[in-house]
C-alpha cells in the first residue's frame, strides 16, 4: 500500500470569519423523541468551543447518532435550541449551516449514493459552486490520500467495508468544513488505518471535531474532552484521558474500558 499523503488538505475558507467567535456549538435544553416513542434526549445543554476535539460516548442506543443528526439539522428537536457558529439552526438557516458542518454517518452507505466514488466526492463541492475541474483535482488528491484512486470509478457496492468508510470520509472532507462531526469513524478500519486516521484528524484545519466512538483508546488519542450520554442526558463531561483512567465512572456509564 502506498503511503497516503493528506497533509495538503485544503484550508478552511471561512476560518477567518469565525475566528472572532469563541463558542462554536451551543446546545440549550434540547429534547428529542422519535414519533410514537419515549424521550430519547432530554434537556441536553453543552457548549463546544473553537479549537476543541470532543468525544461523544455512550452505550449502544444511548442517543449519540440521534444527537449528532440533530446538530446537523437532519432531525429537528421537540424543543430547545442549537447554535452553530453564532447562527440558530432552523429551516431558514439550514443551507448556510450545512456549508459549515461536515457530517459522516455511522453507516457509510448513507453517504455514498452516486454511480461512482469519484462522483460522490465531487458532488458536494459542485453543489456549492466549486468549478468541476477544481473539485475533481481536490477529489483526486483526497482519494489518493485514502488509497482509493484505484477504486475511484467503482460504485459503493464494489468497495470493502473499510474502503466505504474512507470514501465517505473523503466526501465530507471535500467540503472543507469548519466543524467536523464523525459518527464512529473507525468502524471497519484496520489498526494501520485507525492510527493514520488519528494522525489525519489531529492535523485537520477544522474549528471543532466531534467524534462518536466505542473505541475508547483510539478516541482518547484524538480528543481532549469527552461527553458521555446516559439515559438521554449528558452524565459526564471531562477530559478524555481522565475519563479513560476513571474505571468506576466508565463502568457506571456501561463502558468497560477493556472490551
Ligand atoms: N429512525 C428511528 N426511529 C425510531 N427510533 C429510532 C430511530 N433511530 C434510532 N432510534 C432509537 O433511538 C435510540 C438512540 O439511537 P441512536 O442510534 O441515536 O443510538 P447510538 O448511541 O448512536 O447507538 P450506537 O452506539 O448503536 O450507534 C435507540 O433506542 C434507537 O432504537
Ligand atoms: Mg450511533
Amino acid at each position: 500500500m502506498s503511503e497516503p499523503i493528506l497533509n495538503e488538505l485544503p484550508k478552511s475558507a471561512i476560518a477567518d470569519k469565525t475566528s472572532a467567535i469563541a463558542v462554536g456549538v451551543q446546545v440549550s435544553d434540547l429534547v428529542f423523541s422519535y414519533p410514537h416513542q419515549g424521550i430519547i434526549l432530554q434537556n441536553i445543554s453543552f457548549t463546544l468551543n473553537l479549537g476543541e476535539r470532543v468525544a461523544l460516548l455512550g452505550r449502544t442506543g444511548s442517543g449519540k447518532s440521534t444527537l449528532m443528526e440533530n446538530l446537523v439539522g437532519l432531525k429537528r428537536p421537540n424543543s430547545g435550541e442549537i447554535q452553530i457558529l453564532g447562527t440558530t439552526l432552523g429551516p431558514e438557516t439550514l443551507f448556510q449551516v450545512r456549508q459549515q458542518i461536515g457530517f459522516a454517518f455511522q453507516d457509510p452507505n448513507n453517504q455514498l449514493f452516486m454511480p461512482t466514488i469519484l462522483e460522490d466526492v465531487i458532488f458536494g463541492p459542485c453543489n456549492y459552486g466549486v468549478p468541476e475541474a477544481l473539485a475533481r483535482e481536490q477529489a483526486d488528491q483526497l482519494l489518493a490520500g485514502f488509497s482509493l484512486s484505484e477504486v475511484a470509478h467503482r460504485s459503493v457496492h464494489e468497495l470493502s467495508g473499510g474502503q466505504k468508510r474512507l470514501a465517505a470520509l473523503a466526501t465530507v472532507l471535500a467540503l472543507n468544513p469548519d466543524i467536523l462531526i464523525l459518527d464512529e469513524p473507525t468502524n471497519g478500519l484496520d489498526p494501520w488505518w485507525r492510527r493514520h486516521l488519528a494522525e489525519i484528524l489531529i492535523q485537520l484545519p477544522v474549528q471543532i471535531l466531534l467524534i462518536a466512538s466505542h473505541d475508547l483508546h483510539w478516541v482518547s488519542r484524538v480528543t481532549q474532552r469527552a461527553l458521555v450520554l446516559k439515559q438521554g442526558q449528558i452524565q459526564v463531561d471531562q477530559p478524555t484521558i481522565a475519563l479513560l483512567q476513571d474505571r468506576p465512572t466508565l463502568e457506571s456509564c456501561g463502558l468497560p474500558p477493556d472490551y
